[in-house]
């Protein structure tokens, strides 16, 4: 028997944070980890040869107990045959973040899944290692291998990944005193449908102004300016525009946060979640109360949240 398979009750608890992608012009390559919510997964080894899934009560969701179907587990047999690792494991996920949410929910239990199932058989694995395990988690849900949510949720920090090759990735190191207003309205919107009423392809024009409002961001966030990264960020014409539509109070909810001071709003990811850009805590939540309101205007209830950028990422316990 190997090392890895005579280890028996080891069990480690992992954490991955929920986050905003896209961020305007950056489809499927710019992603940002963010501080409040997150997605724990808790992973026993046993002696038997089975994997069983179970959701905490608390949890903000509950998903798919079968292990071939949950992106936790997904991403924890894929560390387990990595490691050759041939024993069972109980599952718990306690979800902090809604699914079809535009926050990464399924990209944070891919990662807290491989987090945790690393961490219960001694860590050998370091974080890049655990890339293609998160991957594999990921696109169970989303039907694609983009890495704008995996990456910052394991990493931390704000990410720039190659679109279907997220193990090309490049952390911006910003000191940007940024706070994010998020809201999340009581709109589920299903990454995978969002994704289907996108345009295969755009033009060279369109893909030249892309690239060029893209370059903007990156450069306004590593000088740090704020002002700048909120213009940006509702420089998004291709993607926007058509997933708006799925959220009948986006406008308003836009209009809101600017109104009230803050330097840009957009979607994150897919949507429904929405994050504004702002300068302070305190203009955050009186940003994000605006925003509440003016989602709560069309019957539609909703969670908000003042969030930082998160540097650290995963982590286990
Ligand atoms: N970049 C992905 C998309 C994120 O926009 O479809 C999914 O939330």
């Amino acid at each position: 028997m190997s090392a890895i398979n005579s280890l028996k009750t080891q069990t480690c608890v992992a954490f991955a944070p929920a986050s905003l992608s896209n961020l305007g012009p950056g489809f499927d390559s710019l992603g940002v980890a963010l501080s409040i919510w997150y997605d724990q997964v808790h992973i026993t080894l046993t002696p038997g040869l089975a994997y069983t899934v179970g959701f905490d009560p608390s949890g903000e969701w509950k998903g798919p107990t079968d292990p071939h179907k949950n992106t936790a587990s997904v991403s924890a047999l894929h560390v387990a045959q990595t490691l050759g690792y041939t024993g069972g494991a109980t599952i718990h996920i306690k979800k902090g973040i809604r699914a079809g949410s535009g926050l990464g929910s399924s990209a944070a239990s891919a990662v807290a899944g491989a987090m945790a199932m690393n961490g219960a058989l001694g860590s050998p694995l370091t974080k890049s290692d655990l890339i293609d395990a998160c991957m594999e988690g990921e696109s169970i849900v989303s039907g694609a291998r983009h890495g704008d949510n995996v990456i910052p949720s394991l990493m931390g920090g704000t990410m720039l990944v190659e679109s279907g090759n997220p193990a090309f990735h490049q952390r911006i190191d910003s000191m940007m005193d940024v706070h994010f207003a998020v809201i999340l309205p009581d709109v589920e919107v299903l990454t995978q449908q969002a994704r289907a009423l996108l345009p295969a392809s755009v033009t060279l024009k369109d893909a030249s102004v892309w690239a060029s409002r893209l370059s903007q961001l990156i450069l306004a966030m590593s000088n740090a300016d704020v002002s700048l990264f909120g213009k940006l960020v509702m420089k998004d014409d291709l993607i926007e525009p058509i997933r708006a539509t799925l959220l009948s109070p986006y406008s308003a909810i836009k209009e809101a946060a600017l109104k009230r001071g803050a330097k840009g709003c957009a979607l994150s990811g897919s949507g429904p979640a929405m994050f504004a850009v702002c300068s302070s805590s305190a203009e955050a939540s009186a940003i994000a109360e605006s925003m509440k309101n003016a989602c709560a205007e069309f019957g539609i209830s909703s969670l908000t949240a003042v969030e930082r950028i998160n540097a650290r990422g995963a982590y286990t316990q």
